[in-house]
Formats: C-alpha cells, structure tokens, sequence
C-alpha cells in the first residue's frame, strides 16, 4: 500500500521537536489526511511511535512535549488497502532504532519484503513503505554509516518516492528524493550559527521557523545531525553544493476569518486573486504569445479542474486567437507523447505544482526538447521551479480540497495570452478586470443567501446534470467535479448538443438540471437544448445574464464577454459549497481526496 502525504521532520537545538513536527504537520494535511503519526527520541530511549486514524488538524501539540532535538512526522492518503492505525507511518525497523516516513510508491516492495521475510524480518503492516526501515537495518550489517545503508536501501527501490529516515544512534535524519518534493529549511541564530534543519513536503511546515531553504533535486539525498547538512547524489554519493534561498513570500495564517469554512472564503476572495492573474508582466505575457505563435503543435495539460482551464483554453485561443491547440489530461497524454518535438510548446497548469501526472508530462516534453511553460499557483513548486518559463497565478494559498480560485486566475491568464496573440493585450487585460469587478458586485450577502436558497431546494436530491456549449462546455464539466467532491451528489456535465444522443435518457421528473449561458451566438442553442430536458421534466436552473421562460430558477449573472466562463462558474462554486454543507459533509476536506496528487 503506497501512500501519497506530507512528510516533516526536525533535528537541532530545540527540544521540542514532537510538537514542532506536529504543528508543522497541520500545515500539510492538504496533502492527505486519512491517518498521521509522528516518531521521537527522548533522552536515553528508543524511538517513540504515536500514530492514529483520522485528522491532525483534530490534535493538540501540546500533548508531544516530551524532551526531544529529533522527530518526524507523516500525514498520510492511502492510495490501495484500507486507511488502519498500523498502515499510518512512521514504521520502525525490526530492532527499533530506525524510523521511516515515505510520499510515493515503492514499486517493487512485494519482491523487497519476500526477501527480507526470508532473513527473518517481521512487517507489521501492509504498506510498500515498510520494506524501507528493515532494508536499512538490513543494508547496516553491510556498511559502516547509517547514510551509506539508507543510500544502497534506496539504489534497490522502484518508482518515485521521497524518504525520510530517522536514527536513533547517530541521531540523524536522512532524506532522500526521486520524485516527491522534499525542501530544507535552515534555522540560524542572529550570530549566523546554524541552530538546526527542517526537512519538509513542503515549506509552509516550517515557515513559522525558518525561510532560508533548499530545494531537494531528484536523485538526491541529504543527511544532517541538526549541526551541518550535506546534500549529495544518491546514486554516486557525490557531493552536490546547494544555494540557500530565501523565502519572500509569506504563508497565509491558516485562518477562515469570518467563515466557516476555507472553501467559502476561497470563493469570495476572487473579488481580488482575478485581478491579481491579470496582473501580469506584459513582456512576458507577449514573449509567451509570440511563443504559442511559432510553436510547432501547442499542448495544454492539466489533471481535474486544471484541465478544465486548459479545455476552457483550447476554446479562448479558437475563439479570440484563432489558434489550434492540443488539450490533454495529464494522465492521458502518453498516447501523444510521439508528436512532441523541439519546437513544440507544452503548457502545463497546476494549482500545487506538484501533480504526479503532470510533473511526468512535463519531463516527457523537456526529454524530447519541446519548451515547458508552466501556470502556477505555488511559488517555489517542483513544477514552477522545473519549468523553462513560469507564470504565477497569484491566487494565493488554497486550502481547500476544491480548488475555486486557482481555476478562474488561470482561465484569466490563458485569456489574457489569447489578447496578447492577437496584439491586443490591453483589450484583454480591460475585459478581465472589468470582470474582476463584475465579480466584486456580484458576491454579495444577498446574492449569497440567494444561492443558499437554491442549493436548499436540491439538496436531498442524488442525481443532477449540467449543460454548457462553447467554453461554457468545460464549465459544465468543473460544475459537476465541484458538486461531486464536496457534496457527494452525483452530478455530471455534458455539451448541450450531446444530451440527446444517450444522457437524456436519465432526466426524470424533477431532476435538477443547470445550464451555463452566456450572451453569445450560441444563446439560441443552448437554450433549445435546456427547453429539451424541460420537456423530459427536468427543473431547470439558468446560470445566465438575462432570464428566460424556460428557467424554474434563474441565477442572474453579469454579461461578461470573453470571462463569461469565469463568472458563470463562480455561483456554481457557491452553490456546491451549499450543497455540501446542507449534506453535513465537510467542503475543506472531502472523503477520499487530498489537495496535492503526487502519485500517478
Ligand atoms: C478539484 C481539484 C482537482 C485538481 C487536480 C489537479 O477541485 O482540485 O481536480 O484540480 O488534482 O491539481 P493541481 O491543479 O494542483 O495540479
């Protein structure tokens, strides 16, 4: 059983490392949060395990104060098998003295364990990430030095992984990467002594201490005792030097302000993050066009609600552009990998930039030459840093699993790069923040309320669809992943034209259907296509910025042009939030999901 999560750990001068790696762990739960567990030393004592089911957020830190300089810790999405206590990691070596948490999978772990059951080694859970500990203590009679074992057990493993090791006797923790992030922190006193390491899936764990870091490169590792940190290859173990960087950004409190919920709070807060997307340098924004322009064969790619701003896109490039692209999820671009060449152009788009599928789809693209641009929210992400140019969303940390604001700041650059291949980037850039206020007036208290309304009509039922054509078409698509992942209704998306070719087969009397509509030439259509499910005894709510007869419940929206599909899908949001909560489900953190998808 892989797993896909958050990994941290400490080791220096403090002595409080069970709570700051608790802490530190509430800031990665984005990235998986079925079980967590945390491993310390205490003076003269083995490792100490503590691991449970369930959240870390619902933890008190306060509890792990024993004294201790060295912990880490694992927030945990189980990929395969069940979500067990002895599944959560860290998991131990066989003598004790070796703890291990893991982000990957360990491919050939049914191999590894078979051997190492044979030498006697006892697994105490079902996971591939206990092979890690036991190879270690097993690489130990072989070696002299805890890093030289940790360094031949990860020559043996397949697949892509981050490792974090910790030993009790040398009081190291050694950290290895060859695919999952892994990022140091380094903690100075005023007089520039080092006082101790961080080692994280992600800086945020440790911001609130450090904001010099350095980034792990795949295919390396790094062994540290708190005094000192050597980066090296993990296949030749030569040393590799490393910047340090600072960090200039700041990690947003992990505060709802007046909300309950992150979800609600990421949705509002669009009245501003468009306008920050829109934001943009126009040189770069111009280089980018001229790029797209020249390219041979231009690809958009993105997994889940990325890939729908990258459909959205293939339509904003046709429509405003008048250029094809190719547009792929990111899982399913292997089949196109043959067209790529040196002179194409592959966009990647990625809230986390830290999706598996995606990171693969842009090294494909950088092994066969083609130039990598990459849309991105998280500064300082694998992708971000990986890329050959990087464009930032800017919207902002999203903490909630849904993403909402990620998806309308990119829309809004993909639009803006469509303006500027026509030489009309001001054009663009004036219908965006014209929206951008659009937006501003639209969510109000009352337009809220409204919408909570709405969902309170359609709560209990279990099966809804939504129609769009054009570039409301991927809309209708986001519609039903937003209502799906937070609500649990089953909700799914279709072309309006497509409806009578199979799926309206499933509109029954009173079925809740939404159609997205903008004021364009497809109006007419679109219509013709929800008066079709009426007549099927759907209950139809327009999502439009004029009213028609056909409409139980109309959504008014503003009139917004080339952004329609940026507006239309904000009420959406709104409405599923609503939904979910009217379900009693938890909109931050649905069942089954995490926020960063870092296995394939
Ligand atoms: C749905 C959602 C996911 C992500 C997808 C890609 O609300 O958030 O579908 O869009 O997992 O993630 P990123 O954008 O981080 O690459």
């Amino acid at each position: 059983m892989s797993a896909m999560c958050g990994i941290f750990g400490y080791v220096g001068s403090r002595e409080d490392a069970g709570k700051i790696v608790v802490d530190g762990l509430k800031h990665l739960e984005y990235r998986g949060y079925d079980s967590w567990g945390i491993s310390y030393k205490c003076e003269d004592e083995l490792i100490k395990i503590e691991k449970e089911t369930g959240k870390i957020s619902s933890v008190n830190s306060n509890d792990f104060c024993q004294k201790s300089s060295i912990a880490i810790a694992h927030t945990r999405w189980a990929t395969h098998g069940g979500v067990s206590k002895c599944n959560a990691h860290p998991h131990l070596s066989e003598d004790g003295s070796i703890s291990v948490v893991h982000n990957g999978i360990i491919e050939n772990y049914q191999d590894l364990r078979n051997e190492l059951k044979n030498k006697g080694y006892n697994f105490a859970s079902e996971t591939d990430s206990e092979v890690i500990p036991h190879l270690i203590q097993e690489e130990l009679k072989s070696c002299s030095d805890f890093s030289t074992a940790v360094r031949n057990a990860c020559k043996r493993f397949e697949g892509r992984f981050a490792v974090l090791a910790m030993d009790s006797n040398s009081q190291t923790l050694v950290a290895a990467r060859t695919g999952s992030p892994l990022i140091v922190g380094v903690e100075k006193a005023d007089n520039g002594k080092i006082d101790g390491f961080f080692i994280a899936s992600d800086i945020p764990a440790f911001m609130e201490y450090s904001k010099t870091v350095q980034y792990l490169d795949d295919g390396e590792m790094v062994v540290t005792d708190g005094n000192k940190i050597v980066f090296t290859d993990l296949e030749t173990g030569e040393e590799h030097p490393k910047r340090e960087i600072e960090i200039t950004w700041n990690a947003e409190k992990a505060n709802k302000g007046e909300y309950d919920h992150f979800m609600l709070k990421e949705i509002m807060e669009q009245k501003d993050s468009v306008a920050r997307a829109v934001n943009q340098d126009e040189e770069q924004i111009k280089t980018i066009a001229n790029a797209i322009r020249n390219a041979k064969g231009t690809f958009l790619i993105g997994c889940g609600t990325a890939h729908k701003s990258c459909m959205a896109g293939e339509y904003f490039f046709s429509i405003i552009a008048q250029h094809h692209v190719n547009v792929s999820s990111a899982g399913e671009f292997k089949p196109y990998h043959h067209f790529l060449q040196p002179e194409s152009l592959v966009i990647v788009v990625s809230q986390s930039g830290e999706t598996a599928d995606v990171l693969e789809a842009m090294n494909i693209a950088k092994e066969k030459g083609s130039k990598v641009l990459a849309i991105v929210n998280v500064e300082g992400s694998t992708i971000a840093r990986e890329a050959d140019y990087t464009l930032l969303i800017n919207a902002g940390p999203e903490r909630a699993v849904a993403s909402t604001k990620a998806l309308t700041g990119q829309m809004a650059v993909l639009i803006l790069i469509a303006y500027a291949m026509i030489d009309k980037l001001q054009d663009g850039k004036k219908q965006l923040l014209d929206a951008t206020a659009l937006i501003n007036d639209m969510l109000n208290p009352r337009y809220i309320d409204f919408l909570r309304g709405v969902a309170g009509q359609i709560h209990t039922h279990e099966d809804l669809y939504i129609i769009g054509k054009s570039w409301n078409f991927p809309m209708a698509l986001e519609s039903a992943i937003k209502i799906q992942e937070v609500s649990y209704i089953h909700a799914e998306g279709f072309a309006g034209s497509e409806l009578k070719h199979g799926p309206i087969a499933l509109v029954e009397e009173g079925t809740p259907c939404i159609a997205l509509i903008g004021n364009d030439e497809l109006k007419g259509d679109i219509i013709g296509n929800t008066i079709e499910l009426k007549a099927r005894g759907a209950k139809i709510i327009g999502i439009a910025p004029e009213n028609n007869e056909v409409f139980d419940t109309w959504i008014k929206v503003p009139d917004a042009a080339a952004a329609q599909a940026i507006i239309n899908i904000i009420p959406v949001q709104v409405l599923s939030y609503f939904l979910a909560v009217q379900r009693g489900k938890d909109p931050d953190m649905p069942r089954n999901l995490a926020k960063s998808v870092t296995v394939k």
